[in-house]
């Protein structure tokens, strides 16, 4: 379905829950979050009734997301029961890759195509230092086992955080060019435990323009990143900037949180509520096309960060 600006919007982001097994410094608070009561979040089959009546509305990839989506309990059902929903093209997953060793020829029997992994460090300790919780060997370990199984493309999703990790970037850029694994430079956003590290901010062009021998790769409409490729290398180096607005213009999707509202821009607080109203068919329908409708130009990240109340692990990124 087409947007009022004419963006063909086929990419549902679905959060499948708010809780995670790490506390990385810029999302997660250290104590973690208060628990949600089961009848805060959405089931198994309300999400599924919801992704199929956004496949009747043209939407043909779906994300699952969190916080960590391998934390909710039949993840692999809800994926396996999406991959039969007519119309459904691509499945993928954003992960922070520990739980994904064990899951991951299960979730791939399941339907699963592809995996975007988060990895801000490759040192062991700076990366427990950054999780809080995490083993870097568990993120290693699933991402072998992602390529050896062919949940591919994997995607490294790296938050370059100055003074943390930015002393890592051509280890990174090496990472790339010596596997096929596409690495995303995200820059960090001042949303939530991340306005902490507002001094800490480096922009994708000042990283693009200190690493040498990039040449652009063109890809599709609506891809959050700029990618690069280096001469010879096997994989790909991109640059996500989230703040930039940059996508904006060709931007193909919108967000179903797990507490049941749909999210037309990652950055609005406007919400359309739609929990309240599951048992009903037309209503749902009626309210995608809405909150598609109601898809924002682009942000204004500044005035709405303030008065925007959500953190990343409830909106899934
Ligand atoms: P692909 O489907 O592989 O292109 O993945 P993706 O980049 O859409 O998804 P992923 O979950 O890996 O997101 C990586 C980062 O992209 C997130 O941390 C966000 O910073 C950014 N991002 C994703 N969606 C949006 C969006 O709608 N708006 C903005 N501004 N940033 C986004
Ligand atoms: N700024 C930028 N990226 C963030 N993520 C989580 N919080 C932030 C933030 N404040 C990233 C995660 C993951 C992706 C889905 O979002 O590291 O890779
Ligand atoms: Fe968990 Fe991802 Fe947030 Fe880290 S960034 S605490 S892995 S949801």
């Amino acid at each position: 379905m087409r947007d009022r600006l004419g963006r063909n919007v086929d990419y549902l982001r679905v959060s499948v829950t708010d809780r995670c097994n790490l506390r990385c410094i810029y999302c997660m608070p250290e104590e973690g979050i208060p628990k949600k009561d089961h009848n805060e979040i959405l089931r198994n089959e309300e999400i599924l009734k919801i992704i199929r009546i956004s496949a009747e509305l043209g939407i043909k990839k779906v994300r699952f997301t969190g916080g960590e989506p391998l934390v909710r309990k039949g993840i692999e059902n809800i994926i396996y029961e999406t991959s039969k929903i007519k119309g459904i093209e691509d499945i993928a997953l954003t992960t922070n890759g520990t739980k994904l060793y064990e899951m991951a020829d299960t979730l791939k029997e399941a339907g699963l195509k592809r995996v975007n992994i988060s990895l801000d460090s490759l040192k062991k300790d700076r990366y427990r230092m950054i999780t809080r919780l995490g083993n870097i060997d568990d993120v290693f370990r699933a991402i072998d086992k992602s390529l050896s199984i062919g949940l591919e493309p994997v995607k490294i999703n790296t938050v370059v955080i100055k003074g943390i990790n930015d002393d890592e970037i051509f280890d990174f850029v090496k990472l790339a060019d010596e596997n096929p694994l596409h690495i995303r430079f995200i820059e960090i956003m001042p949303i939530g435990e991340g306005a902490k590290f507002k001094d800490n901010y480096i922009s994708s062009d000042d990283l693009i323009s200190s690493i040498p021998g990039l040449t652009p790769v063109e890809t599709e409409p609506g891809n959050t990143a700029r990618v690069f490729k280096r001469k010879g290398a096997k994989g790909t180096v991109g640059f996500i900037a989230p703040l930039s607005c940059k996508f904006c213009s060709s931007c193909n999707r919108i967000r179903l949180t797990a507490a049941g509202t749909i999210k037309p821009c990652l950055h609005s607080k406007y919400e359309v509520d739609i929990k309240s109203f599951l048992n009903d068919e037309d209503k749902i329908r009626a309210m995608l096309e809405h909150a598609i409708l109601s898809k924002p130009a682009g942000h204004n990240l500044e005035k709405e960060i303030s008065q925007n109340q959500k953190m990343m692990f409830q909106i899934g990124g």
